[in-house]
């Protein structure tokens, strides 16, 4: 791949009254999250991003760990890794610019071989994804003989490829039991290994990587909470510990948690994940008091505005697999998608 242009090498964009007056019906949406002070400073890159996805035919998919003014500001789909799974593989952009994590695009590239998948940083990576090797797969294959790899959508395509189908924090209960069999390996994240076998009466081998975000959540940090914050209403990501996963009031996915807070807007809630959703939902959803336990995720923060930009100016850095794993992981990913 040739050099990358520095970000800091872009043409520079200025904050005219014509931008201003493209992006004020967006602003008034995200202002209780993103300061007037701030919006100058978003508001020429959003206008830019915007007129480089109509020359493109790109769209922006943004994983809901992404911040307001990408969220909110450029992207085309929202939403949690399997709402983003299955928006790659219909939509009819020729580009598609990921605004989440390396394994999400990677994602977005096996089911839409044909499309030009652009990730704006390389480098955000995951935790989980780099916990496990395809090697450490075959390695388990050979000490559980005949049982079924059940794999994280957080993992590499390479992890894909050694394994019998893919699933998400949103299906996992319901992918390991479609395979209709007593015992699974179920592959990299030890908590929410142990979450989904609390549900199910179907036996769990499983592995011992951990998202560096929500293992960091702890069952005292949520009581201390619960003390301070009278009627909080607390609702978790299955990634935390299972002493948090029992102090909390609901447990989902990324999307499952937001939907729980849209359908029942409890009046004060505590979303145990990454902070930057609290943000995303809170421009939607006035009437709720959120209570932020700030965790961030390192990764999901490299990708900015202007690494957007970069991406659809330079269209590039472009995400490739080799297709030999491809064919192979995207059968994993695929047999995900057609369980209903
Ligand atoms: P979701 O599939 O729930 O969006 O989770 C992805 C993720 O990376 C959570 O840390
Ligand atoms: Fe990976 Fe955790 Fe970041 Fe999600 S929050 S992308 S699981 S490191």
């Amino acid at each position: 791949m040739a050099q990358l242009l520095e970000v800091e090498d872009l043409p520079e964009l200025s904050y005219t009254p014509e931008v201003a007056e493209r992006t004020r019906e967006l602003y008034e949406r995200v202002q209780n999250v993103i300061p007037a002070f701030e919006w100058p400073a978003f508001a020429p890159e959003i206008d830019a991003i915007r007129r480089l996805k109509r020359e493109r035919n790109a769209v922006v998919l943004a994983h809901n760990y992404q911040t307001p003014e990408i969220f909110h500001g450029v992207a085309d789909i929202v939403g949690d890794s399997l709402a983003l799974a299955r928006k790659a593989a219909e939509t009819d952009a020729e580009v598609i610019v990921m605004a989440g994590v390396h394994f999400m695009a990677e994602t977005a590239k096996l089911v839409s071989p044909e499309k030009k998948v652009l990730m704006p940083d390389m480098r955000a990576g995951c935790s989980l994804a780099t916990s496990i090797t395809g090697e450490d797969i075959r390695l388990l294959r050979e000490a559980y003989p005949g049982v079924p790899v059940v794999t994280y959508v957080n993992t590499s395509a390479e992890v894909k490829a050694e394994s019998d189908i893919c699933c998400t924090s949103g299906n996992a209960v319901k992918i390991v039991e479609s395979l209709g069999v007593d015992r699974v390996i179920f592959l990299p994240d030890t908590y929410l290994a142990s979450y989904v076998a609390k549900q199910t009466d179907v036996e769990i081998i499983s592995w011992h990587g951990r998202c560096e975000v929500h293992e960091r959540f702890t069952g005292e940090e949520i009581r201390r909470y619960r003390r301070g914050y009278e009627n909080v209403v607390v609702i978790a990501h299955p990634e935390c510990p299972p002493d948090v996963l029992d102090a909390a009031d609901f447990v989902g996915s990324t999307a499952q948690m937001i939907d729980h807070v849209r359908a029942k807007k409890p009046p004060r809630v505590l979303m145990v994940t990454e902070c930057s959703m609290s943000d995303n939902v809170a421009a939607e959803v006035r009437d709720v008091e959120f209570v932020r336990p700030c965790n961030l995720c390192p990764h999901m923060k490299l990708i900015t505005l202007p690494k957007i930009r970069r991406a659809l100016e330079t269209m590039e850095p472009e995400v490739t697999i080799d297709p030999q794993v491809a064919a192979r992981a995207r059968a994993a990913v695929e047999r995900m998608l057609e369980v209903k």
